[in-house]
């Protein structure tokens, strides 16, 4: 449904310091100013965090744990069904708060024994690069802001739901935290922003929407089918088409809609044999080669 480097609203920092986030007029938080509010307070925290500092606590309200709550306690059911096992392991080990919004220090807090990753707080979108790069050395850029309480089941954007839900139970997996750090290493490899887009493009088919063989059942490991309500419900009726580096890397996609067309592994040993070992080699000039034998 979002992509982070296309789907943040923007953040703008006026002249007098003060930091506003610029909400589309369909967003269901733009005629709420108490919302607006403390979208731009929640924003200013992460703009004047410094790396290597404790990541900066929001207060969140109890209507926001609230949504947390709701939202946590859905996807937790859905997870039971559709989430590849190594998902549902991860998040037994990690252990989230249920009942209330975790801070993203405490995040990090319970990753880092399990896989070595850390969060850091984003203000809005954070460029390619930077946001991919990062995921190298262990570091995950996060929103911290939810989504408002009026359509708890929906986001325009990514929220701490999706990249806590989504994202943390699936780094708190050393497998899942390795093809992470593999990604990272591969925006960092190649140089032009044809790769780098390249890059990106896979990892949205496979760590954001990526789905599974596992038992005979088709299984989502996507973090953006694992944090969406309704998403979850629908994907195995998309077009599921086999894991293929060069389709990945060249489809267009919607970030408006659910996403139709998925890219299934056929097991774990798949997806790391393929999109592993695509990050672990690529670089500007190999992909150059799968662009210009694509059909696409
Ligand atoms: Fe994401």
């Amino acid at each position: 449904m979002f992509e982070e480097a296309q789907y943040f609203a923007p953040v703008a920092t006026k002249d007098d310091g003060s930091v506003v986030v610029e909400l589309a007029t369909s967003h269901p938080g733009f005629a709420d100013a108490v919302y607006r509010q403390r979208r731009n307070a929640i924003a200013a925290l992460a703009l004047n965090h410094t790396p290597g500092d404790p990541i900066p606590a929001v207060e969140y309200t109890d209507e926001e744990h609230r949504v947390w709550a709701l939202v946590s306690k859905e996807l937790a059911v859905k997870h039971q069904k559709y989430a590849v096992r190594e998902f549902l392991d991860a998040a037994k080990r990690l252990g989230l708060p249920e009942d209330r919004i975790p801070q993203l220090q405490e995040v990090g807090d319970l990753l880092e024994p399990l896989t070595g990753f850390r969060y850091l707080p984003a203000a809005g979108l954070v460029p390619l690069r930077e946001f991919y790069g990062v995921l190298a050395d262990g570091l995950f850029h996060s929103t911290q802001y939810i989504r408002h309480h009026s359509v708890p089941f929906y986001t325009p954007e990514p929220d701490v739901i999706h990249e806590v839900i989504g994202h943390a139970n699936t780094l708190a997996s050393p497998r899942f935290a390795a093809l992470y750090r593999a990604a990272g290493r591969a925006a960092r490899r190649v140089e032009s922003d044809e790769a780098l887009e390249f890059v990106s493009k896979v990892f949205w088919f496979t760590l954001e929407f990526g789905v599974m063989r596992e038992d005979g059942e088709l299984k989502a490991y996507g973090a953006g089918i694992l944090s969406s309500y309704g998403e979850i419900e629908e994907f195995r009726e998309m077009d599921i088409r086999p894991l293929d580096i060069a389709a990945m890397g060249t489809t267009q996609y919607d970030i408006t809609k659910y996403q139709e067309v998925l890219f299934e592994a056929a097991s774990f040993d798949h997806l790391e044999d393929t999109v592993g070992v695509f990050w672990d080699t690529c670089d500007d000039e190999s992909i150059a080669r799968l662009v210009a034998e694509s059909p696409a």
